[in-house]
């Protein structure tokens, strides 16, 4: 199978769905198949790395996941700290950029630090950005914005500067989305950013997506004509 270069997206938005279902169907507990996914994160970063995807997003907890039981939302925290704690050398030596999307300030003080010091020992890398969206929901996202240009005193509102003032004031807009687990919706994921990205929706449970599955969403989106509005191209008849 052979990618063009130039037609492999540069960013790519992953709703990780579906680590409970892949639980539950072995009869373990849901939080095994979250620390599963975590396995998946470690393995799409170094396959993102052969196709020289420049920034993977992952949504790790959505500003919705609250209402969960809270052992879940304590377990889901606590796999997110052992990655930050565990994972920093080998970051480092793959040249992994991390950054974060989400309001930080509500989840537990000492991960938030975490985080925190993970995006700055990473911060010159620049093999891959990996962007990990915890507490983080669209809506959530755009009130944060719009109330910076408040304080800011703007009362012209241009579509820059709503951008400008988005968790993802550095990066460029998603340009596929992938969605595990069967549905196929956004659950509140960058509403604002996708506006023309392209969904990809698989009923593969996110802690069994593999190398085989990230290549047939890029085969996918391979054949997709992107038009952002222009005329189709002309296709033979
Ligand atoms: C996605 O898997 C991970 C999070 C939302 C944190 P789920 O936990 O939603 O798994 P399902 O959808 O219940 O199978
Ligand atoms: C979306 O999955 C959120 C994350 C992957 C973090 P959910 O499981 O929370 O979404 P819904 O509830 O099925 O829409
Ligand atoms: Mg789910």
């Amino acid at each position: 199978m052979s990618f063009k270069k130039n037609t492999l997206p540069q960013h790519i938005g992953i709703i990780m769905d579906g680590n409970g279902r892949w639980a539950t169907r072995r009869g373990l507990q849901r939080l095994i198949g979250h620390k599963e996914g975590v396995e998946a994160i470690k393995r799409t970063i170094n396959i993102a790395k052969e196709f020289d995807i420049k920034i993977l997003t992952f949504f790790a907890f959505s500003t919705e996941n609250w209402k969960r039981d809270k052992s879940e939302i304590d377990g889901i925290f606590q796999i997110i700290r052992d990655y930050t704690n565990q994972n920093v050398e080998d970051l480092c030596k793959e040249g992994v950029k991390i950054v974060s999307m989400g309001d930080l300030s509500k989840i537990p003080t000492d991960l938030n630090k975490k985080l925190q010091e993970i995006i700055k020992k990473t911060q010159k890398n620049n093999q891959i950005v990996v962007n990990l969206a915890v507490n983080y929901g669209a809506r959530d996202e755009l009130a944060f914005a719009f109330n910076n240009l408040a304080k800011q005193g703007k009362t012209e509102i241009k579509v820059e500067d709503i951008t400008k003032n988005l968790y993802t004031k550095n990066l460029p807009d998603p340009d596929l989305i992938i969605r595990t687990g069967g549905e196929q919706r956004l659950s509140n994921f960058m509403l604002f950013q996708s506006a023309y990205a392209e969904l990809y929706f698989t009923k593969v449970f996110w802690p069994s997506f593999d190398k085989k599955h990230f290549k047939k969403a890029l085969k996918e989106y391979q054949k997709r004509d992107r038009r952002f509005g222009g005329n189709h191209k002309k296709t033979k008849v």
